[in-house]
């Protein structure tokens, strides 16, 4: 007897790296249908609760009008509001939540929280960001490297100039996924996890993709056709942020080290941005930016993503 598929989660890029190429195409399509005015209703019925332990712009509001424009709910949770907050445990929530909603969105601090969430939630859970990765942002900055490279990652070298943090991590595991060479600078101290690498290293046999680490940026950015940066100081790490804005000087994505890479060469940042330390207005605000449609992706990789885990295809009709 065969039971139910497994439910779909979403903690690491890695749990949807066989799926990149279809998400990524399913993405663009449904850019392409919003952008002409085309919504289909793909989640009609289904709710989405969204729980959030820290602060977030860009994630928070995707998801709730990706949920709106598939014909889905959504409920922001933020802790500070739920029982949560005062000491019922993730379980519990987990599978009180489970009999309500269709999926869960989880914005934690630990990701040791995220999978003990996962753990007891019979339904999806989605990683929204946590200490370990950001698998829903690098769905949406490969789908933006995507639109740009007319879908070909082959052949191209991206250069991550910073902190080697949940970010990072996704993107190492992402890059990897899709065969796109990757090209690091980071400061001693601020390594990736090195099972993240590993894993990273892996997928990368697979598809040939090259994984260069080390500290210069310089070096990092030479003949790079794009350029990645992220804070110096992550949501929960401020405690740091001295001892981190030293340790990231001269790791300023500025139009001295763009100037570096080729002359198509774009940039990337996942936003939030602290201007005047890891990227410079000049370059933010400059043509080589491709933040806001990177921050834009985040809608319609979402989209994607929540109709793979959600959206079930409907039972085959027995035959009599
Ligand atoms: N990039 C990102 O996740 O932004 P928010 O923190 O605003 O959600
Ligand atoms: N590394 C940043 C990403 C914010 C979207 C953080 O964790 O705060």
């Amino acid at each position: 007897m065969t039971g139910p598929p497994p439910k779909r989660d979403v903690l690491s890029i890695r749990d949807i790296a066989p799926e990149l190429p279809d998400l990524l195409a399913r993405a663009a399509r449904l850019k392409s249908e919003r952008r002409r005015g085309i919504l289909r209703p793909t989640l009609r019925g289904k709710n989405l609760a969204m729980i959030f332990e820290k602060p977030s712009t860009r994630t928070r509001t995707s998801f709730e009008v990706a949920m709106n424009d598939l014909g889905g709910q959504s409920l922001y949770l933020s802790t500070k509001d739920l029982q949560l907050g005062r000491g019922e445990t993730i379980a519990d929530t987990a599978r009180v939540l489970s009999r309500f909603v269709d999926a869960i969105t989880y914005r934690a601090y630990r990701h040791v929280d995220m999978a003990e969430l996962a753990k007891w939630s019979t339904v999806p859970v989605i990683n929204a960001l946590d200490d370990l990765e950001h698998p829903c942002q690098i769905a949406a900055d490969l789908l933006t490297m995507h639109e740009r490279w007319r879908g070909r990652f082959r052949g191209r070298r991206l250069a991550w100039v910073g902190d080697g943090n949940n970010v990072f991590h996704s993107l190492l595991l992402g890059a990897a996924a899709v065969g796109l060479d990757l090209a690091a600078a980071v400061p001693a101290g601020y390594d990736p996890h090195p099972e993240v690498l590993e894993a990273a290293r892996a997928l990368a046999q697979r598809t040939r993709a090259t994984i260069v680490l080390g500290r210069d940026p310089r070096e990092a950015v030479r003949d790079a056709d794009a350029i990645y940066t992220d804070v110096w100081v992550s949501m929960g790490d401020e405690a740091e942020a001295a001892a981190r804005e030293a340790a990231f000087r001269g790791y300023q994505v500025n139009d001295e080290l763009v100037g570096l890479a080729r002359p198509t060469a774009f940039v990337l940042h996942d936003l939030p941005a602290h201007r005047g330390q890891e990227i410079t207005d000049a370059v933010l605000d400059g043509p080589r930016a491709a933040v806001w449609d990177q921050a834009e992706n985040r809608l319609h990789a979402q989209k994607a993503i929540l109709e793979w885990a959600v959206a079930r295809p409907r039972p085959r009709p027995r035959r009599r």
